[in-house]
């Protein structure tokens, strides 16, 4: 069976971060480290702009937003209070022949892209369910032996068959299932616990799947005790939360308000996949907006706004809820990846059902990018894959870390409190009533073993008591964003292959990295026409010193000038300066005068080197 295209293409994507320097397998000099990657020169520079883009559009670009920068490794408690220790784990199987460990939600994904498997394409139809017994007998005695040894088919083949001609003849009213079909040909014993899943490695038995904690764990301190031990964050949003307090009091910010961080998290991910798309070291640039609880809007405004799903929200008001604000911040986002290139055409979208929703949470919308290796689902069309998630996480964070450390997480609001003061009694009843009711679902889910019905009614009731003093904790509306995923979303977004034939029939793939010039790693590549003359080769010099201090300039002047175009062209760079004998005054009225070459099209104009710096600057920012 050929391989999926866009295999092939994520294929040409990976040799091509290599060769030009963007990503690198970690410690590749000794056979690499699964689910870690470095980021080579491009990479590098790629990945700043990106960092910095999104730092400026969150904080320096508003009002409303205030920057963090905490340490990786902090209290455990904070991992205990954010329910991290107790359930951040995805399930896992292990085979019992070859003992790899295989996240149970991919095993049908990985499955299909082992060689065994498309192998077994040549033989029999999975999609119609017509197999020839004795070609099965034979692949097993062949390629199966190779490449599935521990196959239930390939050890005990005709045993396995007879499973599966059993089965089959039921096939009219109930045809196999593609994944029937493989439970079958691992199946060598029929018994109550029922079919078994293959594991995509070897073909032998999986484990029932079992909960795996993703968070790496190491040691504070010299003695490696249960006291000491520590984890490497898994997210960067919990140390938002428990520097809440004191962002708020330094930065003189009040709700609705934003703290925005951007830094490495870990998970120990069972299967690292597709690049660096599901990696074990990775980047978030996480933002957590808080805002006031739809009743304290109620009782300031009379009401809270309610939008038109799928309308843009361009200016934040203040009688928003959490619902405008989810709104409003998806759009932001999807604005962000525009500014940057992303059209929306590339984007797709996943709002979290309620069965997928964590108890505490109202509201999740992903933000989805059609990579290469993204699936098709039923109708042919490509959804995409998680790029950033945007919840709308209630007041679960604040609460949890105000319970677990005993400090208060709540703010003052002088306007609620004068508000409260004028409501009329009915109005502060039905608050109250709809503010306790929420308390009381939060402090009985999240209640200690120890913790009674009637400590968690009176803690409601505290609770609800407060919003008539001003005083409430605030609700979170969190976009998350990872780095590594949006740098792969770019790099396939920008690759591009043209293949040119030359006059004498002669036919060459060129890359062109088409990279927003906002992101591009390169931003403008300095040329001298010819490196043999030192009056173009001062010239140039000077160009690139003009330029340096304000943009990242690439200097070459090795090889024919179109050998130097197509090798910016592979880095992405969008715009080529080539310093000419005009530019020397070859043609009096064009002296001072450089030609700007762009990426995408080839076009060529000429422009003062006086008004480059200019030009170039409002390019590329
Ligand atoms: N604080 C919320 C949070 O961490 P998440 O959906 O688990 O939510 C947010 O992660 C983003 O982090 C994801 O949308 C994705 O872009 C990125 N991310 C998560 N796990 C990752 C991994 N193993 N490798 C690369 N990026 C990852």
């Amino acid at each position: 069976m050929a391989e999926p295209k866009e295999n092939l293409q994520m294929e040409k994507i990976v040799s091509l971060c290599k060769r030009r320097g963007f990503v690198f397998q970690s410690s590749e000099i000794y056979g690499g480290l699964n689910g870690f990657w470095d980021y080579g020169p491009l990479g590098a520079e790629l990945k700043r702009n990106v960092k910095e883009l999104w730092w400026h559009a969150m904080t320096r670009q508003r009002e409303d937003i205030a920057g963090l920068e905490a340490t990786i490794i902090m209290s455990p408690k904070i991992w205990e209070a954010s329910g991290h220790v107790a359930t951040f784990a995805d399930l896992m199987s292990t085979c019992k022949s070859c003992k790899k460990l295989i996240r149970a939600d991919q095993v049908w994904d990985i499955l299909i892209e082992q060689p065994w498997v498309q192998s077994l394409a040549d033989v029999v139809d999975v999609g119609t369910q017509t197999f020839d017994g004795d070609a099965l007998l034979r692949w097993a005695a062949g390629k199966g032996k190779r490449l599935a040894p521990e196959l239930a088919l390939v050890r005990n083949p005709t045993v396995t068959l007879s499973w599966l001609s059993e089965r089959s003849k039921t096939s009219k009213e109930n045809p196999v299932s593609a994944k029937e079909f493989y439970q079958y040909i691992a199946t060598e014993q029929l018994t109550a616990t029922g079919l078994i899943t293959p594991c995509p490695h070897c073909g032998g038995e999986l484990t029932a799947p079992r909960p795996f904690n993703l968070m790496f764990e190491t040691w504070a301190g010299p003695l490696q005790s249960d006291e000491n031990k520590v984890y490497l964050r898994p997210e960067t949003a919990q140390a938002i939360f428990a520097q809440f307090k004191n962002v708020l009091e330094t930065s003189r910010q009040k709700v609705p308000f934003g703290i925005a961080q951007v830094g490495k998290a870990f998970r120990n991910e069972i299967t690292p996949r597709n690049f660096t798309f599901r990696s074990r070291e990775f980047e978030q640039m996480e933002l957590e907006f808080f805002i006031k609880p739809d009743e304290v809007i109620e009782a300031i405004h009379g009401s809270v706004f309610t939008p038109t799903p799928n309308a843009p929200l361009a200016t934040p008001q203040p009688n928003w809820g959490w619902q405008a604000w989810h709104q409003y911040w998806v759009e932001e986002r999807v604005r962000f990846y525009e500014g940057i290139g992303l059209s929306r055409e590339t984007l797709g979208f996943h709002h979290q059902t309620p069965e997928e929703l964590a108890h505490y949470a109202r509201a999740c919308t992903d933000i989805l990018f059609k990579f290469p290796f993204s699936k098709k689902d039923e109708q042919g069309h490509v959804k995409g894959d998680e790029l950033e998630g945007i919840a709308a996480r209630s007041d679960f964070d604040l609460s949890q870390h105000q319970r677990f450390s005993g400090k208060p997480m709540g703010v003052f609001d002088d306007e609620l409190r004068a508000a409260w003061a004028k409501l009329p009694k009915e109005k502060a009843d039905d608050l109250w009533k709809r503010y306790y009711d929420h308390r009381k679902n939060y402090l009985t889910k999240s209640a200690k073993p120890d913790e009674t019905p009637e400590q968690i009614a009176q803690q409601a009731t505290e609770d609800a008591n407060g919003l008539a003093r001003g005083q409430y904790i605030p609700h979170v509306i969190e976009p998350s964003a990872g780095v590594d995923r949006l740098i792969l979303a770019l790099i396939a977004n920008a690759y591009t292959e043209t293949v040119k034939t030359d006059d004498k029939g002669k036919s060459e793939t060129i890359y062109t990295m088409k990279f927003h010039p906002r992101v591009a790693p390169i931003k403008v590549g300095v040329l001298p026409l010819l490196k043999n003359k030192p009056e173009l080769v001062n010239k140039a010099l000077e160009v690139r010193e003009l330029l340096r201090p304000w943009l990242n300039i690439y200097y070459d002047e090795a090889g024919s000038i179109g050998k130097r175009y197509a090798r910016q062209d592979e880095a992405g760079t969008p715009f080529c300066v080539t310093i000419d004998f005009d530019t020397l005054g070859e043609k009096p009225e064009l002296l001072d005068t450089v030609t700007i070459r762009y990426r995408d099209d080839g076009r060529q104009e000429r422009l003062k080197i006086s008004e480059l710096l200019a030009f170039l600057l409002s390019k590329t920012r």
